[in-house]
């Protein structure tokens, strides 16, 4: 249940790339809808209507920061179990070898009740609030990887996968099917959470990617997305492998061209990776307003290749982008994919630099490094939240808006010495003189979920530890 309250704390978001807002020993209300009533300075400017919850101030220490949750834009659930492992060969090979049959085990209901749980928690500990998810081609399965999610209190967007060709016997689904099990489960969530934009738990479209899925089923997955109004999440010029196989598979036409054609592009469709899209091609996502995902861990490991977020940034300025962990392409967590974010960014940086014969100095000097940790902060959150046209709810905290937070503790050993051998209780050493917007750079750079210590979604406190005996596909 929300219970409204007041926080008197330091609140630190990033509305914009390049600031990060830190406000400090702030009252912060949130109402018994768990929205963002009032933040205001002092007491005595509280609102009359929230004064009566001044017997609930909570009170936090000043390295005691609360944040906006983060936001994964791309995640396969069912990989989780692989998470860390077996990503030791380009990506069409990894697929056939190890991951459509981790996949494929999903038909089993009792097996997608013993994983999916564990993802949520997983999940929460490392400060994500909002998760957009791939699930297996099963609906069933499907099914209970949105009541695990909505059990645990988490916002998410969930895709039964589609698939109808290319993908082993053991995990291919008919044209037919797809479709009318993608249809089966957009009415499910919207019967359970309503079709609204506020909807905890709210359905994607998801064609896996162009290889494995016939124009027909891509156009038919097209009228479902318009028909109910829902978003659409795939895969788009992830690789070369990927890039080869839709040349032969459609030649002369490449991924966003054919999502377009199919009535998959528009302004709710989140595409994965984008390593290797044509600037002719963010340019028609950035009018159409589709978003680009980068998932610089995953992309580094298996497209060999980098979003350029700075030049995406200065060319196509009203373009949607966010950034996903791709698990299990990716093995790590949001924190890591922001701290990749950010080499991934310099590498670029340095391969300009090196690839040109006669750079000068001026050269050198215009690069910019732009993906500092305030820009992979706001690429987690508020840029995140734009991707899913949510920017006027999460992301950041503005009166009005959903309490979807994350308290951190950026300073667990308060004497700032540590234990006498080695103090295990945070990542990073902490000398006591170092200002709460340092404390947090290191928390992004450096620290861990040792640090996290509550996550609400909605204004209500998340629950990490489900009880698996009620989770069911009802
Ligand atoms: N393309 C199609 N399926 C996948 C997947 O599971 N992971 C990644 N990274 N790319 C894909
Ligand atoms: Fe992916």
């Amino acid at each position: 249940m929300t219970i409204a309250k007041i926080f008197n704390a330091t609140l630190i978001d990033a509305p914009t790339p390049h600031a990060l807002r830190v406000r400090e020993n702030v009252y912060c209300v949130i109402t018994d809808d768990g929205v963002i009533g009032q933040i205001c300075n002092n007491e005595s400017e509280l609102r009359e209507e929230f004064r009566r919850l001044l017997p609930a101030v909570e009170k936090m220490r000043g390295t005691q920061v609360l944040i906006p949750g983060l936001v994964d834009l791309h995640i396969h659930a069912p990989q989780f179990k692989q998470l860390g492992t077996k990503t030791d060969i380009p990506l069409m090979e990894w697929l056939q070898k190890y991951t459509f049959p981790a996949e494929a085990a999903f038909s089993s209901p009792s097996h997608a009740k013993q994983i999916y749980p564990k993802l949520t928690t997983h999940l929460l500990k490392n400060a994500t609030t909002t998760a957009v998810l791939y699930g297996s081609n099963h609906l069933e399965a499907t099914k209970i990887l949105a009541n695990c999610c909505f059990e645990a209190g988490i916002r998410a967007f969930v895709g039964k996968t589609c698939a109808d060709m290319l993908t082993p016997d053991y995990y291919v689904e008919t044209t037919e099917g797809s479709l009318k099990d993608t249809e089966e489960f957009v009415k499910w969530c919207f019967e359970k959470w309503g079709s609204g934009k506020d909807a905890v738990v709210r359905p994607v479209i998801t064609p896996r990617f162009i290889p494995t899925c016939s124009k027909e089923l891509l156009k038919g997955l097209g009228d479902i997305s318009k028909k109910y109004n829902c978003f659409v999440q795939s895969h788009a010029a992830e690789s070369v492998d990927e890039e080869a196989l839709v040349e032969i598979q459609h030649p002369g036409q490449r991924d966003v061209e054919i999502y377009n054609e199919t009535g998959l592009l528009g302004d709710k469709t989140i595409l994965a990776h984008c390593c290797r899209l044509k600037d002719a091609e963010v340019g028609v996502m950035e009018s159409i307003g589709s978003a680009v995902v980068s998932c610089p861990w995953s992309n580094i490991l298996f497209a060999r290749a980098t979003v350029p977020i700075p030049h995406y940034q200065a060319t196509f300025p009203n373009l949607k982008i966010g950034l996903g962990t791709d698990v299990a392409g990716g093995f790590g967590t949001m924190l890591d994919n922001m701290r990749t974010a950010i080499l991934q960014d310099r590498i670029d940086s340095f391969a300009t630099v090196n690839r040109s014969s006669n750079v000068t100095e001026s050269d050198i000097k215009a690069e910019k490094w732009t993906v500092d940790f305030k820009y992979a902060f706001h690429l987690a959150t508020a840029s995140g939240a734009r991707a899913l046209g949510m920017e006027d709810m999460i992301g950041k905290f503005e009166e009005g808006m959903k309490w979807d937070a994350v308290e951190l503790d950026l300073a667990m050993d308060e004497s700032g010495e540590g234990d006498s051998l080695c103090d295990r209780r945070q990542r990073f050493t902490r000398f006591g003189d170092e200002s709460v917007a340092e404390l947090f750079e290191k928390w992004v750079t450096t620290g861990d979920d040792r640090n996290v210590r509550r996550v609400w979604v909605n204004g209500k406190a998340c629950n990490e530890k489900l009880d698996v005996s009620k989770i069911s596909a009802e």
